[in-house]
């Protein structure tokens, strides 16, 4: 991770945020971003495709939802706002916003509009790109400044689930706009922007196998086979397709079959021959449904739940100085990463282990587009509300490490 430095410029570019900036978070954070569903997002982008219509839809939602976030950014604990990491992430935040706001003063018939808002966006994503690892450098450094307690922890889950599934909608919508109306179409013709109409589930599945397999080569010298298997319980016997966009699907298994070959290789270290990993596809009427199991000696019950906490990883911290390979475990942002990804269109990621065998790691997109909408944060009351309830106080017993004597207790009520 790169140490950040603190850049504020305002909207024309010059230091310090520009006066006009907390004004217009002001304005775009009273009103609730409006999610799409992938049939609106495949609509953007069909025959009749209206760039017009796409440019003023997200030259209002696209600060809408900035400017959401930087409303939660706020109310974070000072010690953390107050990291050049956090300030950094939201002078970057609120340049975007500004440089999307001016073309409220456009309109969506002046050609030379249209062309400089894809020019726009394509420089906001950049800026933005290193959001991700600044952010959690902010987080680190708060954490180790010794100021989280228990119920910052919780809420700091809380913001960053929310925070980076805001970053992923508006990547979404950025990068529909500039693949369908930008002008390098380098992408895959049958796409809708990133979106696959036919995405071929098991292709993806091999293909992020791979992925993975070359990483744990690298390490390990040897990696796990894979054992595919699918089911169309909807159309027997034909190939599973689904509407999807295939870099998010790939993200995430890439993410599972890392954390399966690694616990298969560590645990059966001493074995002459590696378990496969077992996939299964499965294609319902409401669900698909993509199972990877391993033989890689489980985790415990009580700490699944950890496992999706940022910054929880049980393997030594990698060492980024870009020279060398992509690491194959080490930050710890694998699995809760991986899980927005599955809820952003309504679906979900769940682990499930048996502790001393192995563990089943359970992807669930919805199967009909219909139902795929996006899931977004929205700052509103109880959003407010959750930061500011500490933790409540356990309700449960806990248990006592000494049993009590109750013979003792007995002789002493004794008259
Ligand atoms: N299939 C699995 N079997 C056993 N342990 C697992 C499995 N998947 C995840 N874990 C545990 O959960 C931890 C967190 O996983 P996660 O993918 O979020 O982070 P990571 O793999 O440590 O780092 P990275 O961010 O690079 O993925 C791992 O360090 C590991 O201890
Ligand atoms: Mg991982």
């Amino acid at each position: 991770m790169r140490a950040a430095r603190i850049v504020l410029r305002g909207a024309s570019g010059s230091s310090a945020a520009a006066a006009p900036a907390p004004r217009a978070v002001e304005r775009f954070s009273r009103y609730s971003p409006s999610p799409l569903s992938m049939k609106q997002l495949l609509d953007f982008g069909s025959e009749n495709a209206c760039e017009r219509t796409s440019f003023a839809f997200l030259r209002q939602e696209l600060p809408v939802r900035l400017a959401n976030i930087l409303k939660e950014i706020d109310i974070l604990p000072d010690r953390l706002v107050k990291t050049a990491s956090v300030q950094l992430v939201k002078s970057w935040y609120i340049q975007s916003l500004m440089d999307l706001v001016e073309f409220h003063e456009k309109s969506p018939d002046d050609h030379k509009a249209l062309s400089d808002f894809v020019d726009a966006l394509i420089k906001v994503r950049n800026r933005h790109h290193d959001v991700v690892p600044t952010m959690a450098q902010g987080i680190l450094e708060y954490k180790d400044s010794g100021a989280a307690d228990a119920g910052s922890s919780q809420n700091l889950q809380y913001f960053l689930d929310r925070f980076y599934m805001n970053r992923i909608s508006t990547r979404m919508l950025m990068n529909q706009h500039i693949l369908i109306f930008g002008e390098s179409k380098s992408g895959n013709p049958s796409h809708i922007g990133s979106i696959d109409p036919h995405c071929d589930v098991v292709a993806v599945v091999q293909d992020a196998y791979e992925s993975a397999r070359l990483l744990c080569d690298q390490y390990y010298l040897v990696s796990p086979e894979l054992k595919l298997a699918q089911v169309n319980g909807k159309l027997p016997g034909q190939p599973i397709h689904i509407v999807y966009v295939p870099s998010h699907l790939h993200h995430m298994l890439f993410e599972l079959f890392k954390n399966a070959m690694r616990a298969t290789v560590e645990h059966q270290e001493s074995q002459p021959a590696l378990t496969p990993i077992d996939v299964t596809v499965v294609l319902g009427n409401e669900d698909l449904t993509i199972k990877i199991s391993d033989r890689g000696g489980g985790v415990p019950l009580r700490i699944i739940d950890r496992l999706f906490s940022y910054t929880y990883s049980t393997a030594p911290t990698p060492v980024m100085d870009n020279s060398r390979n992509a690491p194959l475990a080490g930050f710890g942002y694998g699995l809760p990463i991986s899980r927005l990804y599955a809820k952003y269109f309504q679906g979900d990621l769940n682990l499930y282990s048996l502790s001393g065998y192995g563990t089943d790691a359970i992807i669930y997109l919805k199967a009909l587009s219909s139902e795929s909408v996006e899931k977004l944060p929205v700052f509103n009351k109880s959003a407010f509300k959750h930061y500011q309830t500490s933790l409540a106080a356990d309700d449960w017993c806990a248990p006592s490490k000494e049993p009590r004597n109750l013979s003792k207790e007995k002789a002493e009520a004794a008259p």
